[in-house]
């Protein structure tokens, strides 16, 4: 067939594209800890249990951090490192700032696997890993986490407070991601990561009493959703209590997210947009994981590959921290000796 040349041709790119951007790992690899660290897994799931045990939330709280941390100069740990002479924290950055949480939780996997491998796996990977072992033990998709990652030793204040925000159009919100060569479709799957944790009321009060300063609510807002938010949000109360972010499954990682979003029970205005936006490409998108749970599944874990992806320091950039809060220079005196036992 005539066709047939330039039909194998298509597949061959596709082939490589599809390596290069979807099913590839770009320099990471899944197996890079297994010599080093093969426990790694098993060490951080038994961390993340154990903090579950106590903290129903704590699951939600560590994948946001893979997610602030890969947005912000890539998946290099930088959100995690504390204020110093040279370290601008990010933490103080107003999307963390009293809102970023388990970075104990996270200093607590390292000293475990600094205990089993020490001086080998970079808190960036933690975070990779963390992410997925929180899905998983939240009975959400399970997958192979590319690893490779290092540490950097800066941070970006100003960049993290860049990060998406709760308050922005669908098209701020897409030209975030599309900056970061990330689609519509992982925009859609990645807002899946809402189908569990918390958001406090500042974050979406104005949706019931001021949506657009003249006093109104957000139509796109379910009147009863709206009613039972007002009581556990009264208009002027405490901005810091708590909603969870799935109405109706809140600690368990499922589509329900998306079947919420089709009548109106999207918690924070970011959410909601994605569907009743008139006209926008995430509606069908929305409709398609709502109905399908598996796909909604698949389409995550290619999107959190690929958000984990994002300019990583690999080879000998960067370092592997000793302690995921402060650079190694920090952690070493001049010579070399150790200062603080991390
Ligand atoms: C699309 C843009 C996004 C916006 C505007 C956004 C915004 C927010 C806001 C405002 C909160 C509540 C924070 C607080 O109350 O302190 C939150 C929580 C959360 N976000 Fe996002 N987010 C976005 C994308 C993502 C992505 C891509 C993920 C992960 C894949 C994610 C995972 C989470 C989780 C799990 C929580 C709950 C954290 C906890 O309970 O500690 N978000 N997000
Ligand atoms: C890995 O951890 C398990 C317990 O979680 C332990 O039994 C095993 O000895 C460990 N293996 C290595 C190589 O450390
Ligand atoms: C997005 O893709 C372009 C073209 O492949 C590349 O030059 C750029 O570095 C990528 N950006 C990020 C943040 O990965
Ligand atoms: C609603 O927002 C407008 C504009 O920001 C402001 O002037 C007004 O005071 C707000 N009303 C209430 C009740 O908060
Ligand atoms: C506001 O709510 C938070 C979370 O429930 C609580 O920790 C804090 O003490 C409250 N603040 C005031 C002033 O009531
Ligand atoms: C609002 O939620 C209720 C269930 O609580 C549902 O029956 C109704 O259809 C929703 N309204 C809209 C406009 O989606
Ligand atoms: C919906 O899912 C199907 C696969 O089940 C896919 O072919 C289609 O492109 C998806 N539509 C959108 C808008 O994502
Ligand atoms: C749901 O999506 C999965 C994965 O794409 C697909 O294999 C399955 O056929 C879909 N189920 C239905 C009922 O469409
Ligand atoms: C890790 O570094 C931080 C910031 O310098 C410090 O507060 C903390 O005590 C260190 N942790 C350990 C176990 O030394």
């Amino acid at each position: 067939m005539a066709s047939s040349s330039s039909s194998s041709h298509y597949n061959l790119a596709t082939l490589v594209l599809s390596l290069l951007l979807v099913g590839g790992y770009g320099q990471l690899d899944p197996t890079f800890y297994d010599v080093t660290c093969p426990n790694i897994t098993s060490i951080v799931r038994g961390v993340i249990e154990d903090a579950l045990q106590t903290d129903a939330r704590i699951a939600a709280s560590l994948i946001r951090l893979h997610f602030h941390d890969c947005f912000v100069q890539g998946c290099d740990g930088s959100l995690l490192l504390d204020s110093t002479d040279t370290i601008d924290s990010e933490k103080l950055a107003p999307p963390n700032s009293n809102s970023a949480r388990g970075f104990d939780v996270v200093d607590r996997i390292k000293s475990e696997l600094e205990a089993a491998c020490p001086n080998i796996v970079s808190c960036a990977d933690i975070l990779a890993i963390a992410s997925e072992q929180s899905v998983e033990l939240s009975d959400g998709p399970s997958w192979s986490v590319p690893f490779g990652r290092r540490d950097s030793t800066t941070a970006n204040r100003i960049a993290a407070g860049n990060l998406p925000s709760p308050f922005e159009t669908l098209d701020q919100l897409q030209k975030k991601f599309s900056d970061l060569n990330l689609t519509s479709t992982d925009l859609v799957a990645l807002s899946g990561g809402h189908t569990f944790g918390r958001s406090q009321c500042q974050f979406f009060t104005h949706r019931i009493y001021n949506f657009t300063g003249t006093a109104d609510q957000d139509p796109s807002l379910n009147s009863t959703y709206a009613n039972t938010l007002s009581q556990l949000c009264p208009q002027g109360g405490n901005g810091s209590v708590l909603a969870n972010l799935d109405v109706s499954t809140p600690d368990t990682f499922d589509n329900n997210y998306f079947s919420n979003l089709l009548i109106g029970k999207g918690l924070l205005q970011s959410d909601q947009e994605l569907f009743s936006t008139t006209g926008a490409d995430t509606i069908p998108i929305v409709s398609n994981f709502s109905a399908n749970q598996t796909l909604f599944f698949e389409a995550f874990v290619e999107s959190m590959i690929k958000m984990g992806n994002l300019s990583p320091l690999t080879g000998t950039d960067g370092e592997i921290r000793l302690n995921c809060s402060r650079i190694n220079a920090d952690s070493y005196g001049s010579r070399g000796a150790l200062v603080a036992e991390y």
